[in-house]
C-alpha cells in the first residue's frame, strides 16, 4: 500500500512523516482508540469528488469517543472540513478511503480510561475494492464469537475490539474462505469481520437488529431505504438463526469497505442459486449510482471536496465537546 504524503495531526494537515507516535501511547498499548472508515468516489462526469455521508461517519466516531470516556474539541462538521481539507492537499482525483482515529495520547503505563488526553489524526488513500471478490463471496461461518455489548461494546468502532475480528478474519482466510460470518454469543448471526449482513428469503430482506452486537453501519443504513424505498424490498430487523443462511434466496455483505457484496457460499453450500442473485444484483448497481453521486435524491449523502473551497477545521475553531 502507498503510504499517504499527509495526515490531519493535531489539528491541522502535516507531512504523513510528521505524524507520530511514540511506542508508549497508552491507545498503541491499551488499544483505547476509536477509528472510523469513510470512502469518497470520484465522478468523473463532473470532475468531482465525493465523500460518501462523512457526518454520518463523523458522528458515529464521537459516538464511539463518547464510550471510551474521550472528549473531543470537534464536531461531525468540523471534522468533514478537516477531511475535505486533507483530501485536497493529497491531490486525490480517484476513489479513495479515509481513516480517521481518535486514541488515547499519553504515554504512560496503566490500563484505564480516565485521566488522559485523545489526539485526532485523519490519513486517506487511494482505494479500491476491499474483497476482490464481491459478486462471489465465499464465507464461513466462524468458530470466534461476537463480542458482547458487556464486554467491549461493538456498538463502537473501538481499536482494540478489532483483534476479535482479526482472529475471524484470519481464521477464515487461512481456511481458504474470503471472509467470515460471526454469531454472537446467543449464536445467531452477528455481522462479518468489518461488515454488516442481510439475507434474502421470499423476497423479504432480513438482517441483524442493533442489539446482536453488530456495529451500525452506516452503509447498513443506506441500504434499509434504498431496499424499502428505491427497490420496494421490505426488511425486517430480527435476529437471524445460523440455519436460516443454509436456506435463504441470497445474501450479502454491506460497508464502506466491502460496499455492497454477493456472498454466494458458505461453508461450501451454495446460498440460493450460488451465484449473485437478483436483489443484491440491482442493489450494488443503484448504490455505486447513490456513492458517485448519481442520484439527484441521494445527492445530499455526497459531499464534494472540490466544488467550494473550505477552511481546515482544528480545535482552534469554534470549539465543543463530545460531553454532554
Ligand atoms: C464490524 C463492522 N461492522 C460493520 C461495518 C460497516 O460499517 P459502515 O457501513 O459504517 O462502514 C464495519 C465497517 O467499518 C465494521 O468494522
Amino acid at each position: 500500500m502507498a503510504l499517504p504524503r499527509h495526515a490531519f495531526f493535531r489539528g491541522r494537515v502535516v507531512p504523513y512523516a510528521d505524524a507520530r507516535v511514540g511506542v508508549l501511547t497508552h491507545g498503541l498499548n491499551y488499544g483505547t482508540g476509536v477509528f472510523g472508515g469513510i470512502r469518497a468516489y470520484w465522478n468523473a462526469d463532473e470532475a468531482e469528488l465525493f465523500v460518501f455521508r462523512p457526518r454520518d461517519h463523523f458522528h458515529r466516531f464521537l459516538e464511539s469517543a463518547r464510550l471510551l470516556d474521550m472528549a473531543l474539541p470537534y464536531t461531525a462538521a468540523m471534522l468533514t472540513e478537516a477531511l475535505v481539507g486533507l483530501l485536497r492537499a493529497e491531490l486525490l482525483r480517484e476513489d479513495c478511503y479515509a481513516r480517521p482515529l481518535a486514541f488515547y495520547a499519553d504515554e504512560v503505563i496503566g490500563v484505564r480510561l480516565h485521566n488522559l488526553t485523545p489526539e485526532v489524526s485523519i490519513v486517506a488513500i487511494r482505494y479500491g475494492r476491499y474483497l476482490e471478490n464481491e459478486e462471489g463471496i465465499h464465507a464461513t461461518i466462524s468458530s470466534w464469537r461476537r463480542v458482547d455489548d458487556n464486554m467491549i461494546p461493538p456498538r463502537g468502532k473501538i481499536t482494540g475490539s478489532y483483534v476479535n475480528s482479526a482472529f475471524a478474519k484470519t481464521d477464515a482466510q487461512r481456511s481458504g474462505f474470503d471472509e467470515a460470518i460471526v454469531l454472537n454469543a446467543d449464536g445467531h448471526i452477528s455481522e462479518g469481520s468489518a461488515e454488516n449482513f442481510f439475507l434474502v428469503k421470499n423476497g423479504v430482506a432480513v438482517t441483524p437488529p442493533v442489539t446482536d452486537n453488530i456495529l451500525e453501519g452506516v452503509t447498513r443504513r443506506t441500504i434499509l431505504e434504498l431496499l424499502r424505498e428505491k427497490l420496494g424490498v421490505p426488511v425486517v430487523e430480527r435476529s437471524i438463526d445460523r440455519t436460516e443462511l443454509t436456506l435463504a434466496d441470497e445474501a450479502f455483505f454491506c460497508g464502506t469497505g466491502v460496499q455492497v457484496a454477493a456472498i454466494t457460499r458458505v461453508d461450501h453450500r451454495p446460498v440460493g442459486q450460488g451465484r449473485m442473485g437478483p436483489v443484491v444484483s440491482a442493489l450494488r448497481a443503484l448504490y455505486f449510482d447513490v456513492v458517485r453521486g448519481k442520484s439527484p435524491e441521494h445527492r445530499h449523502w455526497c459531499h464534494p471536496v472540490y466544488a467550494d473551497a473550505a477552511p481546515i477545521a482544528g480545535p482552534e475553531a469554534s470549539r465543543s465537546t463530545t460531553r454532554a
